[in-house]
């Protein structure tokens, strides 16, 4: 089967290629469907922005499709940055910026607890369904790592000594909020008989 991925993030496409890559779904980028439009992300929580890019696309270009929000909800900060993660220094700020804010919002905190959240909003025939992934761990006090994307380098998955940008892309991708929300895609289009 084929599936519209609705995002312009590359780093979040690589991940679930890679994650699905033995699945006979065929996965295309919004460049494969000629999409090249900022697709809108502005309801509070995770699962409205999963459904808005997703139903973006949908109603658009009337193609099956899915879309994934993520969140990291720290403890000490009350749960932010959470939904306002891309944008947590302020608008056209990127991922070094979000993460001197974290570090100085955070300061000496010894509370570090944090939780990654990805929301996967699938549209199949116009019906809507939601999953779930979380993974938990702390905050760094400074950076580690150089790949992966985002957060990843203060974050630490508890369980682990490395932190998601010291891991391979196989690595990560075999115990992430985004792995564990796909699986539970997976699953269900299984159950659907829409994949083997
Ligand atoms: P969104 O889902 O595109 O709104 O992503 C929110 C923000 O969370 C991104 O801009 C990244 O900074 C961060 N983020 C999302 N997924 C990950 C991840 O897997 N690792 C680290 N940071 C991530």
């Amino acid at each position: 089967m084929e599936l519209v991925f609705a995002t312009n993030n590359l780093h979040k496409l690589s991940e679930i290629r890679h994650i699905l890559q033995n699945i006979n779904i065929q996965i295309l980028s919004l460049k494969d469907i000629a999409c090249f439009d900022e697709i809108p992300e502005t309801a509070p929580t995770l699962e409205g922005n999963a459904l808005q890019k997703a139903h973006y696309i949908y109603d658009k270009f009337g193609r099956n499709c899915f879309a994934d929000d993520t969140g990291l909800e720290v403890d000490a900060l009350n749960g932010a940055p959470g939904v306002y993660s891309a944008r947590y220094a302020g608008e056209g700020c990127n991922f070094d910026d979000n993460i001197n804010k974290l570090l100085l919002e955070l300061g000496q905190t010894t509370n570090r607890e944090a939780c990654f959240k990805t929301v996967i909003a699938l549209i199949i025939d116009g019906k809507e369904y939601l999953f779930h992934g979380e993974v938990s761990g702390k905050i760094l006090t400074e950076r580690k790592g150089a790949e992966g994307f985002g957060y990843d380098p203060v974050f630490l998955p508890d369980g682990h000594n490395k932190t998601f940008a010291e891991m391979d892309a196989a690595t990560k991708n075999a115990l992430s909020h985004r792995y564990k929300a796909t699986q539970q895609l997976l699953q269900f289009l299984k159950h659907q008989n829409q994949v083997k």
